[in-house]
C-alpha cells in the first residue's frame, strides 16, 4: 500500500499480467461490467487467503485504482468476520442489510466497491443482493423524481474516511440531469434516519421500485463481486443461525474500493470495443 491506495508498482504488475496472461478474464469482466454494472470473478477456493487477497487486488487493478476508504489496519482489504455484538444491519452484522451504495454521503463516493468472500456463512445465509439503481429510477414519476433531486437527504456520518472527498451533511438522491456519469445516492438506511421523515413516502416508493429489480447471489469462497456504484446498489440477506458456530468459523467477507482510472485495462478495452 501507499497510504490508502494500492502501491503503483503492484497496480502496474497486475495490469501487465492482465494484458498478457489474463486477456480472457479482462474481456469477460469488461463485457459483464458494461452490460450489467456488476460482475463476479471466481478464484480457486483452494488458494490460501493471502493469495486470494492478492489475486483479487490484481483484478481490481484491471478496473481502476484499488484503495480503502476505512482503515482496518491490514492493508487494502477491510475484513468483517460476522459478529453477534455488531449492529445486525451493518457490514459484519448478522441481520439483513438493506441495499445501498457505499458512502452516498460524500462528495466523491467510490466508483466501484468490491466484496471478496473468504468464508461463506456455514449456516447457509448471507446471500448478496444486487439491485439496479437506474432501472428503478426510470420507473419514477415526475413528481417523485423532483422530490428526490432536492439536496435535503441525510444518511449516517462520514468520519475518518479516505479517498472519497468531503462529507455531505445533506445531498440529493438524484441528479437533476441524470446520465451514466451521475450518482443515485441511495442507502436503505435513509428510510430509518429521522432527518428524512418528511420524505418517507417517496423514499418508500423508491425502495420498493429498487426491490423489484433485486437479485440474490450466494458468494462462494474465492468469489469477488465487483459493483459499479453508479449503476447498482448492494446488500445482504440475513445470515443463518449463528449460536452453534464458534466465532472463528463464521462468515468472513472483505471489502475494497476502486477509483475509476481510464488507463485501467478494462476501460481501455471498453473504449476499443466502442
Ligand atoms: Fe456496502
Amino acid at each position: 500500500m501507499d497510504g490508502h491506495v494500492l502501491a503503483a508498482q503492484s497496480v502496474a504488475t497486475a495490469r501487465s499480467t492482465l494484458l498478457t496472461a489474463g486477456t480472457a478474464l479482462t474481456h469477460a469482466l469488461s463485457g459483464r461490467l458494461a452490460s450489467a454494472g456488476w460482475v463476479i470473478a471466481s478464484f480457486p477456493p483452494e488458494l490460501p487467503d493471502t493469495l486470494l487477497r492478492q489475486a483479487a487486488a490484481g483484478v481490481l487493478s484491471g478496473v481502476g485504482q484499488p484503495f480503502y476508504s476505512i482503515d482496518g489496519g491490514r492493508g487494502l482489504w477491510l475484513d468483517s468476520l460476522a459478529a453477534l455484538d455488531r449492529d445486525p444491519h451493518s457490514f459484519g452484522g448478522v441481520g439483513a442489510q438493506a441495499v445501498h451504495i457505499d458512502a452516498p454521503n460524500v462528495t466523491e463516493p467510490p466508483d466501484y466497491t468490491s466484496l471478496l468472500m473468504l468464508c461463506p456463512d456455514p449456516a447457509g445465509g448471507g446471500k448478496s443482493v444486487i439491485a439496479d439503481l437506474r432501472a428503478a429510477a426510470d420507473q419514477l414519476d415526475e413528481h417523485d423524481r423532483e422530490l428526490l433531486t432536492r439536496p435535503v437527504f441525510a444518511e449516517g456520518r462520514a468520519e475518518r474516511l479516505h479517498g472519497i472527498g468531503e462529507p455531505l451533511p445533506t445531498f440529493p438522491i438524484l441528479d437533476e440531469r441524470p446520465s451514466k456519469h451521475t450518482w443515485i445516492r441511495w442507502a436503505g438506511k435513509l428510510l430509518t434516519d429521522d432527518r428524512n421523515t418528511a420524505y418517507l413516502p417517496v423514499l418508500t416508493r423508491f425502495a420498493s421500485l429498487l426491490e423489484a429489480t433485486a437479485r440474490q447471489v450466494l458468494l462462494r469462497r474465492g468469489d469477488l463481486l465487483i459493483a459499479d456504484q453508479r449503476r447498482v446498489a448492494h446488500g445482504r440477506t440475513a445470515l443463518g443461525r449463528q449460536d452453534q458456530l464458534v466465532p472463528a468459523a463464521r462468515r468472513l467477507l472483505c471489502q475494497a474500493k476502486v477509483r475509476f482510472d481510464a488507463n485501467a485495462p478494462i476501460h481501455e478495452l471498453l473504449r476499443w470495443a466502442a
